[in-house]
């Protein structure tokens, strides 16, 4: 049976408005609400004002003067710049079925608010309203320095000039910027964030999907953090060839489990304190088998975190699921994200069983995850925004320990693979064999790949 996404069930089409000064994070928030939403199927997209004024005010340098509200030839590329993307949205909408479109821009004044809201309800698309509200000095500077001095606005300008022109250009935007606030946009849903969400003021929330998305936004922080995957070690049913089960961890998979603490703590650096990081598990022996040897207070199992259910196909080797269901496994080879097997899973119900697990660790900061290969990829799929036709088919091989850290736009990878071999569990397209991909990279340190686009 298929497993129809929220969007589906409800018939919803969203707008997310996002609202709010200059370097108060719009688009990172923004760019992540898409993430998480493709993640779980839901189309969604982010239409950014800043490209489109860019296209539209060519390759002139763009200085804090172009956004003072007086200056009517700025105002009026402002105002087409929003109008091309409204446009384009609703494009989108009407002609891919796109679920939610994030119009990230300033959205100051309650006229460009009201303009927008007359626009999405004509076109019965719910508005919601995303305010990020900041008044914390030393965090604004420390975006500005972060993403603002390297935009494309900024291309050759020393960082200092480019740091006073940006407080210029918030200072132009502050003139005329009226924020939302209970008393005066009661009718109107929104959400505020206030400081990073040390307050959060939420009106009017009505659909299921709209609830996700809010919920989404509320448990998202910025706080320097890194998240380890890594998979259990090499499992008795690894060495025969079997999927699933609940098998022991081999003599190998051993040796990894009691070298991971020391690898777990090379991998730290000298900024991190052991004692602050928690590791989590599935509900599986050969995971749990994994975690014994570290050191560290806090470990929860979570039922989420176990392996695709291979249904009738558990205990079997892929060349006896190719020998006794054929058909079976040509269709998993065809769409192997869409694939259920007979009385199991596919990808997709792991993606949906692993929602939770998402939103805790949107919340949390230094986790630790010993999970499966399936899981893991559909962890990793998260993070660095792999599209799902690939993501099945990603290598993520035994003792390996892959360390993400977050970085607004950006997140640092680095595999660390301990120097104790195990066999491949690998299996190519195509075939029933095993092994790894010529392609692997196997041990690459600091490996910098974009999760997010910056378009800011
Ligand atoms: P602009 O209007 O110039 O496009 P913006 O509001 O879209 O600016 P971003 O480019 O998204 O700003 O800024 C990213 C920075 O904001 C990152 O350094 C990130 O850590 C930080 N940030 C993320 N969320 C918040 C938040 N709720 N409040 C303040 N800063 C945040
Ligand atoms: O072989 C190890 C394993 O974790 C199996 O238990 C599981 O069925 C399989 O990997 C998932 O990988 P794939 O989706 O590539 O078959």
């Amino acid at each position: 049976m298929p497993v129809y996404s929220v969007s589906h069930v409800e018939n919803v089409r969203i707008c997310v408005i996002m609202v709010g000064l200059p370097a108060r994070g719009k688009s990172l928030i923004a760019q992540k609400i898409v993430r998480y939403l493709l993640w779980l199927s839901i189309k969604a997209k982010c239409f950014n004002v800043g490209s489109y004024r860019r296209q539209l005010a060519g390759d002139t340098a763009i200085t804090a003067e172009f956004f003072n509200p007086d200056n009517r030839d700025g105002w009026s590329v402002r105002v087409e710049a929003v109008n091309r993307a409204t446009e384009d949205m609703m494009r989108w909408f009407a002609e891919e079925n796109g679920v939610v479109g994030i119009i990230d821009a300033t959205n100051l004044t309650k006229q460009r608010r009201s303009d927008l809201l007359k626009l999405c309800r004509e076109n019965l698309i719910e508005p919601i309203f995303l305010e990020s509200w900041c008044d914390d000095q030393d965090l604004i500077l420390q975006n500005i320095a972060d993403v603002k001095t390297t935009s494309p606005d900024y291309v050759d300008v020393d960082p200092a000039v480019a740091t006073d022109d940006f407080l210029s250009r918030i200072s132009q935007y502050e003139r005329n910027y009226q924020t939302l606030n209970v008393a005066d946009d009661e009718d109107l849903t929104f959400i505020k964030l206030v400081n990073v969400g040390s307050q959060i003021i939420v009106n009017r929330i009505e659909s299921y999907l709209e609830s996700r998305i809010v919920y989404y936004v509320m448990n998202l922080h910025i706080k320097p953090r890194s998240i380890w995957l890594l998979r259990h070690g090499e499992s008795e049913y690894n060495l025969t060839g079997q999927i699933g089960g609940d098998s022991n961890l081999s003599e190998r998979g051993w040796r990894y489990a009691k070298k991971l603490p020391e690898i777990v703590l090379k991998s730290l650096g000298e900024e991190h304190e052991h004692t602050n990081l928690t590791v989590w598990t599935s509900t599986l022996k050969r995971t749990q088998q994994t975690a014994s040897f570290l050191p560290y207070q806090k470990k929860l199992e979570w039922k989420a975190l176990d392996e695709l259910d291979a249904g009738e196909c558990d205990g079997m080797t892929y060349e006896e699921i190719e020998q006794q269901f054929p058909e079976d496994f040509k269709a998993r080879d065809d769409n192997k994200y869409e694939y259920r097997y007979r009385g199991g899973e596919s990808y997709r119900d792991i993606v949906i069983r692993l929602e939770p697990i998402i939103m805790e660790l949107e919340r949390q900061e230094n986790i630790l995850i010993i999970t499966h290969q399936a899981v893991l990829r559909c962890l990793y799929a998260y993070f660095m925004n792999v599209p799902q036709e690939e993501s099945p088919w990603m290598s993520i091989p035994l003792h390996t320990l892959i360390k993400l850290e977050p970085r607004a736009y950006l997140t640092l990878v680095s595999r660390i693979k301990a120097d104790i071999p195990a066999v491949s569990t690998y299996k190519e397209k195509g075939t029933s064999q095993l092994g790894e991909l010529a392609s692997e990279v196997s041990n690459s340190r600091d490996l910098i790949l974009n999760s997010l686009q910056a378009s800011v």
